[in-house]
This record gives structure tokens, C-alpha cells and sequence, in this order.
């Protein structure tokens, strides 16, 4: 198959990009998307021209690295699905894409498809993880975690930190990342003796990153290639609210 590709390109952070026309011939409809990228880069090579930079690591759609907008939707039109596991035969011969990266005035552009997400990293470090006493592993079942806890956890924990929510929302907002990030500890008996502060230092650090807030459109949760749900927006605002109650009583 054949496809017309019309691709962002950036040489830099400083240096203003443009779209640039390119054509993919002879693919296989049994490639994936990053696949086709890797067949134009080599034609590239050969030609002499620089090759398209995009992100990329498991290509199993587990580790975040890869995402950009395909016709304006982050990660394609496939619900659930990262542009590395999206597989040309949901596309037509002929067809005419248009790619990008993420838009948004946390994740400036660092070459070509590529973002700079280390406000996410920022936001994990403010408050993504729990303070235990180091030493020997303590036994699994020390503490009993209840079954919907522990459900509640997981899918939480689902989110691969790709970006896709901040590029499908309006506002560029990363509620719906941050909320996975903080529910899947606070749900936890192990996230409980930091809940309140957790809560309170993830949220305070999304907003020093510059992403806007939620106003419900629910355009994040469509375009999630984990399908984490938009409740955990409501769970990490009830957190919020629960922490920013208990530290006005313990200050005064
Ligand atoms: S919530 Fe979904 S879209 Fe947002 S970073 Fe996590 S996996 Fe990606
Ligand atoms: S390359 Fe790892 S999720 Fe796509």
C-alpha cells in the first residue's frame, strides 16, 4: 500500500518547524505505524536527508515512550491502542495523514515528533512513591490489601505516562495523568501515612508545570491508550480536598 505523509518537522527547541510532504510506497498492511516510519527513515538514509525522529522503546505499548497526533488524534483513531501497536490495516492505500507531536506548552518539542515530558517526571517526584524503612523484604502478606483496593490500584497503575491525555485535552491538562499516578498509591494501605501530602505536593507540581485544568471534556480519557478512566480525576479532587482540610487543622 501507499500512503501520503505530511510530518511535523523541528530541528530544535529554538528553531521554528514546518510540515513537510512525504510518500510511503509499497508497505505492508501487516506493518505497524512505527514500522512504516522505520521503512521512510531508511528511505531517508538512502536519499541523504535526515530521518524523522519520533520516540520509541517496548513497541508493546508499555512503556510510554512513543506518541504523536495522527489527523489530530494523540495515538491514532484505534481506542486503547499506542501508535506503536496501531497497525496500517486499519489505514487505506492512498490515504493522506498528517503527524505531529504532542502540542502543548509543558511538552516543548525537541526535534521533529519528539517532546521534552519531564514535567511528568517532575510531578512523579513530588509525591509518586512511599517512604518505607529500608532492610530485608518484608513478608507479601504483612499487610492485607482488600480486593477493590487493590483492583482500584491496578488500573491506576495502568498508565504508561505517554501524554496522550495532555494532547487530547483542550486545556492541555494532565489531570488524568496525575490522578492515575496518585490513586494508584492512595488507594493502597501502603500509600495512607502520605496520602494527604502526596496529594497535596502532585497536585501543587502540575500546576508549576504550566498544564491547564480539567473542564470535563472527557477528550483525555478517549484518546488514553490504557482506558484509565476519567473517576480518577473525581478521586485525586476528593484527595484534595481531604488534604487540604486536615492540613488547615493541623497549621492552626
Ligand atoms: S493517563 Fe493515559 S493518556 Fe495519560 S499519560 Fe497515562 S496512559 Fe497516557
Ligand atoms: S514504544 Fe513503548 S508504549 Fe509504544
Amino acid at each position: 500500500m501507499n500512503l501520503n505523509l505530511r510530518i511535523w518537522r523541528q530541528v530544535s527547541s529554538t528553531v521554528p518547524g514546518e510540515f513537510k510532504d512525504y510518500q510511503v510506497k509499497g508497505i505492508a498492511p501487516d506493518m505497524s505505524f512505527l514500522e512504516m516510519l522505520d521503512a521512510l527513515n531508511e528511505d531517508l538514509t538512502a536519499r541523504g536527508e535526515p530521518t524523522v525522529a519520533f520516540e520509541h522503546d517496548c513497541r508493546e505499548g508499555i512503556c510510554g515512550s512513543c506518541g504523536f497526533l495522527i489527523n489530530g488524534i494523540a495515538h491514532g483513531s484505534q481506542r486503547g491502542t499506542t501508535v506503536c501497536q496501531l497497525s496500517l490495516r486499519f489505514f487505506n492505500d492512498g490515504d493522506h495523514l498528517i503527524i505531529e507531536p504532542w502540542r502543548a506548552r509543558a511538552f516543548p518539542v525537541i526535534r521533529d515528533l519528539i517532546v521534552d515530558r519531564s514535567a511528568f517526571d517532575r510531578i512523579i517526584q513530588a509525591g509518586g512513591f512511599i517512604s518505607v524503612p529500608t532492610g530485608s523484604a518484608p513478608d507479601a502478606n504483612a499487610i492485607l490489601v482488600p480486593k477493590e483496593a487493590a483492583d482500584t490500584s491496578f488500573d491506576a497503575a495502568a498508565c504508561i505516562g505517554c501524554g496522550a491525555c495532555v494532547a487530547a485535552s483542550p486545556n492541555a491538562s494532565a489531570m488524568l495523568f496525575t490522578s492515575a499516578k496518585i490513586t494508584h498509591l492512595n488507594a493502597l494501605p501502603q500509600g495512607q501515612p502520605q496520602r494527604d501530602q502526596r496529594t497535596l505536593n502532585m497536585v501543587a507540581a502540575m500546576s508549576r508545570e504550566g498544564f491547564g485544568s480539567c473542564t470535563n471534556h472527557g477528550e483525555c480519557e478517549a484518546v488514553c491508550p490504557k482506558e484509565i478512566p476519567i473517576e480518577f480525576i473525581g478521586c485525586m479532587n476528593r484527595d484534595l480536598l481531604r488534604g487540604t482540610w486536615h492540613h488547615h487543622h493541623v497549621s492552626r
